[in-house]
């Protein structure tokens, strides 16, 4: 049975995470809005990603007779003045939650919550992917920003050195 520290600790993550993803289909519906389908899908994925993230959490407190209890959610922002302001509140937001996730893992520790510890590992690394996609989607937008698409035309092309 699950303690109530790590259960309120894990409700708190589970709205954080519904917040995130609340977060990113305002971001997606802002990029539908101006025409960018490709950053709008994105953000699709995104959305779903962070869903999946509440549920696993979701699943593992009722699998360990804890209690879910949802909380409310604001209102997400829905206006940025560019594509790389939204890029840079990604990577932002994404830093928050890793942040997060650590001090819920400490929790665990604290608790001596070795489930807890486990399912949470597969979040720690998890957050390393997210942090290091969102940090590439605002550097690319910085170096259009600086130097037009072709430098990320060249970067393609040297990629696929060794291929052929
Ligand atoms: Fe659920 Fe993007 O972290």
């Amino acid at each position: 049975m699950i303690t109530k520290t790590m259960q309120d600790a894990i409700n708190d993550q589970i709205h954080k995470e519904l917040y995130s993803s609340y977060l990113y289909l305002s971001m997606a519906a802002y990029f539908e809005d101006n025409n960018l389908p490709g950053f709008a899908r994105w953000m699709r994925v995104q959305e779903s990603e962070e869903r999946q993230h509440a549920m696993k959490l979701y699943d593992f407190l009722a699998e360990r007779g804890g209690r879910v209890l949802l909380k409310a959610i604001d209102a997400p922002r829905s206006e940025w003045k560019s594509t790389l302001e939204v890029a840079e509140e990604v990577a932002a937001h994404e830093a928050k939650v890793t942040a997060s996730i650590h001090a819920l893992y400490e929790t665990a520790l604290k608790e001596k919550d070795y489930p807890a510890q486990v399912m949470l590992q597969w979040f720690i690394t998890e957050q390393v992917e997210e942090e290091k996609n969102a940090a590439e989607i605002v550097a690319n937008l910085k170096l259009i920003e600086a130097h037009g698409t072709a430098v990320l035309m060249l970067d393609h092309r040297l990629g696929k050195r060794g291929e052929d």
